[in-house]
């Protein structure tokens, strides 16, 4: 009769004791579908160029960004998501070149296209910072305030202009009140029934944007933030509004931006809303994995893995994510 009533009759730890157990109980699983890779662009032909803050990612030529997607495709990762680093001569106050045919953007989507059809997905980012000589995702007033309804004109013709070119799916990242009602309308007014949008609807003013900035270029030209456009990291129900607005105004699916400091946000918006939500582990989240892993602070594979699955687990559909190649070697391993 020794203490037999402390015996716990639940021991969670029962079905952690085994792998074969652990593996039946899994609730969540993280797979290269999951996955949409991002992708900076560059001019000329047979060029990468290293990007420092984002130790392992770099710029690729249009002929690098087809077999990147070749490799995509290889590794079961169903879309890219492209980024160009716009040539500094072609940035202007008002980010025309955004509606060029021949732009970057434009010009890599085509080869994606031809060389690989729709074996894979393009996601295509749809705001002026590429584009404007001050780095602003608008169109700007003499005060520096980027304004909204000048700015979703261009944003509208920046969309069609990547859908013409072959995009498959538009992804407005630019904060913008109205815009996804307005290239939705676009879109089907010049035929593109099946483009896709996937609104950035919940896209925080973060300080973790800082090498995507230098990856495009557009980090050295910024004057001041995008505090009047972008959400203030402190809020949350705003963000069920901004979802709320653009799934009314036609967006297929939704992004929460960042991802890991915005998990909370994920789990409201898959909880509240029976639409996919995607999460953007963005680059300054890359580079803090890359910065652990490289002082000695954790296992650099295990960090990316277990970071992606949370991100599964928090409700989302799928993860845009500068580890997307890797993560997807390591589960096909
Ligand atoms: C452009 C845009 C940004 C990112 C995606 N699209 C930067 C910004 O809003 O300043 C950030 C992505 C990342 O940091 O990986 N509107």
């Amino acid at each position: 009769m020794t203490g037999q009533a402390q015996y716990p009759n639940t021991r969670l730890r029962r079905g952690r004791a085994a792998a074969w157990s652990r593996a039946m109980l899994r609730e969540n699983f993280l797979t290269s579908a999951d996955l949409i890779w991002p992708l900076f662009v560059t001019d000329g032909e047979g060029i990468e160029q290293p990007i420092a803050s984002l130790p392992g990612v770099s710029r690729w030529s249009v002929d690098g960004i087809v077999e990147r997607a070749g490799e995509a495709i290889a590794l079961g990762i169903p879309c890219i998501a492209l980024f160009p680093n716009t040539q500094a001569d072609r940035r202007s106050a008002d980010g025309a070149e955004a509606l060029n045919p021949d732009n970057l953007m434009c010009r890599a989507i085509r080869a994606v296209k031809a060389a690989h059809g729709d074996a894979i997905g393009i996601l295509t980012d749809v705001a002026l910072d590429p584009y404007t000589s001050h780095g602003q995702d608008g169109l700007i007033d003499d005060k520096g305030y980027v304004l909204n309804d000048e700015t979703v004109a261009m944003l509208v013709d920046q969309a069609v202009n990547q859908a013409e070119a072959g995009a498959d799916i538009i992804a407005p990242s630019d904060m913008m009140d109205g815009r996804i009602g307005a290239i939705r309308r676009a879109l089907e007014m010049g035929g593109h029934h099946n483009v896709q949008i996937m609104s950035y609807a919940a896209k925080y003013a973060s300080a973790f944007y800082g090498p995507f900035r230098d990856a495009v270029g557009s980090g050295g030209l910024l004057k001041g933030d995008k505090k009047s456009y972008q959400m203030d990291p402190a809020n949350g129900d705003e963000a069920l509004r901004e979802v709320a607005m653009d799934i009314a105004e036609g967006a297929d699916s939704v992004m929460v931006k960042p991802g890991m400091p915005y998990l909370d946000i994920v789990a409201r918006v898959s909880g509240h809303f029976n639409i996919p939500v995607f999460a953007y582990q963005v680059s300054g989240e890359y580079a803090m994995i890359e910065a652990a892993a490289a002082a000695g602070a954790g296992d650099r594979d295990a960090m990316i893995l277990e970071s992606l699955t949370a991100f599964k687990r928090a409700g989302a559909s799928g993860i845009l994510t500068y580890h997307a190649a890797h993560a997807a070697r390591l589960l096909a391993q």
